[in-house]
């Protein structure tokens, strides 16, 4: 067992339940406890065999990043689509950054009594009175991608810790020659948890390979915020003495190569990233950006819509199925997750990765702008 404590309190356990533990009595007691299920003692006022026609809430967080519109919303609301022949729907709201948005969102997903709702929460502390709110009111509250506060009934993410091992590793080999060189670390948003497992996973790889000159967190996760982090490090640390910057997704990462291009690089350093955006996949084959996280899209928002639907439907075998790993949140232990892996994207395995899963087509990566650099990597 693989037990971690990050700032957050977030315990990621990655073990696996023991097979025995799909035997039907076990998942009608874990069904019974996510509020949902038939019977007596039934907690909640969910319907608990509800057919087809049913609607899923999704909450998604901020705009600024091309994931929740490009992807997560999309696909979601595809697979939802797909398990309901067609009759089942996605109520749809994003909060664009502002944590009282999605305060109000879920009050007005409450109102239009949703059947379920999936949660990616701007701030996973601020939302836990939302979760509570929702869960009286019958309705199962899945945290996607971010692990919010309150009674949430499972979880679907990527395995975040991972995230950070991925880059921090990746960072610390390419810097390998030079031990103890400095580098930048500009984080995620504080409010977010997943910006905090990220940053510990990252540390975990730096121990004794490189030195962390300076440290921000990004406000809002916001490339704005982030490019001003960036110049106060150029400032405090020297332009010439930063030799690598972590940063904590593709966003940030193009904010920290703009303003290190403005400061008068003669070569960018390696900067990490993640979330494998079309610019920033773009930026790898250009040099520009050392790495970014590929992380699929497709696994982690069909495991959500699969288990909501699982849920709402009483399907407990499938439901358990899906949510075999167990994390515990500051105010809720042993939730039933599904933590999904992630690989390293360099310029070497765009084809096996993005391409090979269709996320993009070589025509939108190779560009009139990238036809040079592509073809120096073989992508055609
Ligand atoms: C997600 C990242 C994303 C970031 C900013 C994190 O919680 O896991 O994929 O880039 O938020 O939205």
């Amino acid at each position: 067992m693989n037990t971690r404590n990050t700032r957050f309190g977030i315990r990621r356990r990655v073990v696996r339940r023991n097979a025995t533990a799909l035997a039907v009595s076990a998942m009608t007691l874990s069904l019974a406890a996510c509020g949902v299920m038939d019977g007596a003692g039934s907690e909640s006022g969910a319907s608990p065999t509800k057919g087809d026609d049913i609607t899923v809430g999704l909450l998604l967080p901020e705009k600024e990043n091309a994931r929740y519109e490009k992807f997560d919303f999309p696909i979601i609301e595809k697979k939802v689509a797909e398990l309901t022949n067609g009759e089942g729907e996605v109520r749809y709201a994003n909060a664009e950054g502002k944590a009282a948005e999605q305060g109000i969102q879920l009050d007005q997903m409450i109102d239009a009594e949703v059947d379920v709702l999936l949660l990616d929460a701007v701030d996973s502390e601020a939302i836990a009175s939302g979760v509570q709110k929702a869960k009286d009111a019958g309705i199962p509250v899945i945290a996607y991608d971010r692990l919010a506060q309150g009674p949430i009934d499972a979880y679907v993410s990527f395995d975040n810790t991972l995230v950070g091992e991925v880059q921090g590793r990746a960072l610390a080999d390419e810097l390998g020659s030079t031990p103890g060189s400095k580098i930048v670390m500009i984080n995620g948003a504080p409010t977010d948890p997943n910006a905090a497992q990220f940053k510990a996973g990252a540390m975990a790889e730096f121990q004794d390979k490189v030195t962390v000159a300076k440290t921000y967190d990004t406000e809002d996760w916001s490339a704005a915020n982030a490019g001003a982090n960036m110049e106060a490090a150029i400032t405090s640390v020297g332009l010439g003495e930063i030799a690598g910057v972590y940063a904590a997704n593709d966003g940030i990462a193009g904010a920290v190569i703009e303003v290190l291009k403005a400061a008068g690089v003669s070569e960018v350093p390696p900067v990490t990233g993640q979330d494998a955006e079309l610019a920033a996949v773009q930026r790898i084959v250009a040099g520009d950006q050392f790495m970014s996280v590929y992380k699929s899209y497709p696994e982690e928002a069909n495991a959500a819509a699969e288990m909501a639907v699982a849920l709402v439907q009483g399907r407990s075998i499938e439901f358990d199925a899906l949510s075999r790993d167990k994390v515990d949140s500051p105010t809720t232990a042993d939730i039933p997750a599904q933590l999904v892996p992630v690989t390293a994207l360099t310029r070497k395995n765009i084809a096996e990765t993005v391409i090979a899963d269709e996320i993009y087509t070589v025509g939108e990566i190779c560009t009139e702008k990238y036809r040079e650099d592509c073809a120096e990597i073989g992508l055609k």
